[in-house]
């Protein structure tokens, strides 16, 4: 089974490029920005990033946001999704900072006088250090501070922006910083990455309500559309599956997709998920009236962000040396290609079946690919003798095949109405810093982070002009 046959993508998909705030603004600490947690770690552990390269400059897109939204125009992209830094739009008072909305102000006029339009994301991993400090997603105090950070920017940008998002990948953060312990503050338990997740969630829930309730008032446009963006990400097992391999990928399934996916469309959390949890002993802080709130979360489309696929076996052990129940181990398919500079497995066929299960399961839902991307170690191995990169040998195969598969679930039924792809500009990557790269275009960190096209642009270029995925 492939999807080489597939090379047409409809005539109104669209296509553009994901960024994100704390990713690329820089001007870590002009306009009355607060101190977020990446600055927090960056200041209190600058080793913790690829060669000490902490959060403070984004690609300096800050300063030069008018050629950025020139060249995505060049591209023939005709959307970007950014997050505004919620450390920049609020103070610490949580009331709106004038210089930082005036600034979001420029750079979306900016991209409309490109002939680009943003889409606007309100969180990338990135709270302002002070919440954090009293509690993160596990408060309630920080949960409202959102919801209220939310509601000003939709009263502030609802008559400009068309298409929000609630959250950039909400899974990330209960996992990388609350269950591996591998993002700041560190921790490795179960139970309080679940705490943080339902915490998200209500967060997410009070915003859509808040939305809706800013839309029917006038105050956001009537056009606008809100939703989700989760890296969803396939879950698969052996060949010849065990009950328990099965229930493997129920639970991680059931953790990292349904859970959002059931939120999104039915305003509640997947029931055989939250049971087999409290079998466990993982029971949410739930108060009464919760549900009313989850009810409210309920989007108008959703962003799919894909990278990989998740590999998982029948765990080796019920409780883990920390305590924490275990639903499944990692498996290594002997089969898989690596992109080695990420340690990410590279499987297109993976975007296709997720499609297809949205397809099938949730079959009202409108989606897009919101990020996939391949980022390489400094692009070292394509630089030509004349000093260009010439990546042509892995980004265009990589998004080839990733597009062809979605044609062919488009041909199939998918309700996919465009690509984002991750970066476009290279941009600073969380601990990886500038280690790998995804661009079409250069950042040339040597001359003031000057842009460069890389020879893949050309390609990308004739793909958004014709719609065939040569
Ligand atoms: C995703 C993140 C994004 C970027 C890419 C490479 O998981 O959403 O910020 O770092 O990975």
């Amino acid at each position: 089974m492939s999807a080489q046959a597939h090379n047409q993508l409809p005539d109104d998909f669209f296509f553009g490029a994901a960024l994100s705030g704390p990713q690329t603004e820089g001007m870590w600490q002009a306009q009355g920005k607060l101190e977020n947690l990446w600055d927090l770690w960056s200041n209190q552990d600058i080793r913790a990033f690829h060669n000490r390269v902490g959060s403070y400059a984004g690609n300096d897109m800050g300063a030069r946001y008018e050629q950025d939204f020139a060249l995505f125009h060049d591209l023939g992209l005709s959307s970007c999704r950014t997050s505004i830094q919620w450390s920049r739009l609020m103070d610490a008072d949580g009331q709106l900072n004038p210089e930082g909305a005036a600034f979001y102000h420029k750079l979306f006029a900016a991209a409309r006088e490109a002939g680009v339009e943003v889409f606007v994301n309100l969180y990338h991993f990135d709270m302002p250090a002070y919440l954090f400090r009293r509690g993160g997603w596990e408060s309630r105090e920080a949960i409202e501070a959102y919801a209220s950070y939310a509601r000003a920017a939709f009263a502030e940008f609802g008559q400009e922006i068309e298409h929000w998002f609630t959250f950039n990948e909400p899974i990330v953060e209960p996992e990388q910083r609350y269950e591996h312990g591998t993002w700041y503050p560190f921790v490795r338990d179960f139970a309080r990455a679940r705490c943080v997740q339902y915490g998200i969630s209500l967060a997410h829930s009070l915003a859509v309500g808040a939305f809706r309730e800013l839309q029917a008032s006038g105050v956001v446009r009537p056009d606008a559309k809100i939703g989700l963006i989760n890296c969803f990400a396939p879950p698969y097992t052996r060949e010849d599956p065990s009950e328990a391999d099965l229930e493997a990928v129920r639970m991680t399934d059931g953790l990292c997709n349904r859970w959002w996916l059931d939120l999104v469309t039915k305003g509640a959390l997947p029931a055989d998920v939250m049971e087999t949890l409290a079998e466990r002993g993982v029971t949410m802080p739930v108060r009464p009236g919760d549900d009313a709130i989850l009810a409210q979360g309920v989007v108008d489309w959703l962003g799919f962000n894909y990278y990989q696929p998740r590999r998982v076996q029948a765990p080796a052990q019920d409780i883990d040396e920390y305590g924490n129940p275990c639903f499944a181990d990692p498996y290594v398919w002997k089969d898989a290609v690596m992109n080695k500079s990420r340690g990410w497995e590279i499987y297109p066929k993976g975007i296709y079946d997720f499609a297809m299960t949205m397809t099938r399961d949730y079959p009202d839902l409108e989606w897009f690919v919101s990020e996939n991307g391949i980022g390489i170690e400094e692009d070292r191995a394509a630089r030509t003798a004349d000093g260009a990169i010439d990546d042509t040998a892995y980004r265009v195969p990589f998004v080839r095949d990733h597009l062809r598969w979605i044609a062919r679930a488009i041909d199939e039924g998918a309700r996919c109405r465009g690509y984002h792809y991750w970066g476009v500009i290279d941009c600073w990557s969380w601990n990886n810093a500038y280690k790998n790269r995804y661009g079409f275009v250069e950042v040339d960190l040597t001359h003031d982070y000057e842009r460069r096209l890389k020879a893949s642009a050309s390609w990308l270029r004739e793909v958004t002009a014709t719609h065939v995925i040569a």
